[in-house]
């Protein structure tokens, strides 16, 4: 094995330390994916991966899905490159519940940082539901939420009609509250995006979303990531919540983003 393993926290997160050369093989891609799907984060410091050696990583950890430049997203509110929607990912969310199939993973690399603010969190939503207790499990069970797009937008002070949200392939989707995967784990799904509960009192089920948020994030369930530039990080978007700490839009931040195309449709 050409990498070695430390735990972050109890619950979530890894670090991976190897020289990055040596981690391009099928068999060390298929050891990070399954200790992703167990983990929750995979950390990378300061090991320097260029874009390319982040895209083969990815391409044997999954199918990289075919968004920026061979594979590669710029993540940044920069005005001539940057996308205003990013402002959502300053909430806790999931990537992806506008899809049937959420993407799998991302891979993210630091190229340059924010003075302040900036860092990134990740809160384990497999352990969160793991720990609810029996009688909330079983209130929550069979319940279903509408995801919108426009809801997101709005908590983070951007406003976008449903119909050109719709348009643009992201309109509304109603997803399992608990998503059972195939493995048979469950987690939540929640998030900024998550509206209302199908079914339920506006306010009554938007205040039960508000408190699966708050249960999911307690510290521990969450790893806060502070950056170092040439860090990578891993997630697995199916199983996590994450947000960015907000940053200014001229900070200059900048992040090479690589996502894995989903593999299993939320159930
Ligand atoms: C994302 C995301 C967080 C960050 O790329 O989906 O939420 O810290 N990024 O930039
Ligand atoms: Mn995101």
């Amino acid at each position: 094995m050409s990498v070695q393993t430390f735990p972050l926290t109890e619950r979530i997160g890894t670090e991976v330390r190897g020289d990055v050369a040596t981690m391009l093989t099928a068999e060390t891609a298929g050891h990070l994916r399954k200790l992703l799907i167990e983990r929750g984060v995979l950390v990378f410091k300061k090991a320097g991966f260029t874009d390319e050696q982040q895209v083969t990583l990815a391409g044997l950890m999954g199918t990289v899905r075919d968004e920026g430049e061979n594979g590669v997203f710029k993540i940044t509110l920069n005005k001539a490159e940057g996308n205003y929607a990013l402002k959502g990912s300053f909430l806790w969310h999931m990537d992806g519940t506008h899809d049937d199939v959420p993407v799998f993973a991302s891979l993210l690399s630091g190229k340059i940082l924010s003075k302040v603010g900036g860092q990134t969190e990740f809160a384990n939503s497999y352990q969160a539901y793991e720990e609810l207790p029996e009688e909330t499990k079983d209130r929550i069970g069979t319940l279903k939420v509408v995801h919108s797009v426009t809801h997101s937008m709005s908590q983070a002070g951007v406003s976008l009609d449903p119909a050109t949200a719709a348009a643009a392939g992201r309109g509304d989707k109603v997803h399992n509250l608990v998503w059972t995967h195939e493995s048979g784990r469950k987690s939540l799904v929640i998030g900024c995006h998550a509206s209302h509960v199908v079914g339920m009192a506006m306010d009554e089920g938007r205040a039960l979303i508000k408190e699966l948020i708050a249960w999911a994030t307690q510290p521990r369930f969450v790893y806060r990531h502070e950056w170092d530039v040439g860090d990578m990080l891993i997630w697995d978007n199916t199983g996590v919540l994450h947000r960015a700490e907000p940053y200014p839009e001229d900070s200059g931040r900048m992040m090479h983003r690589t996502t894995l195309v989903g593999e299993e449709a939320f159930a």
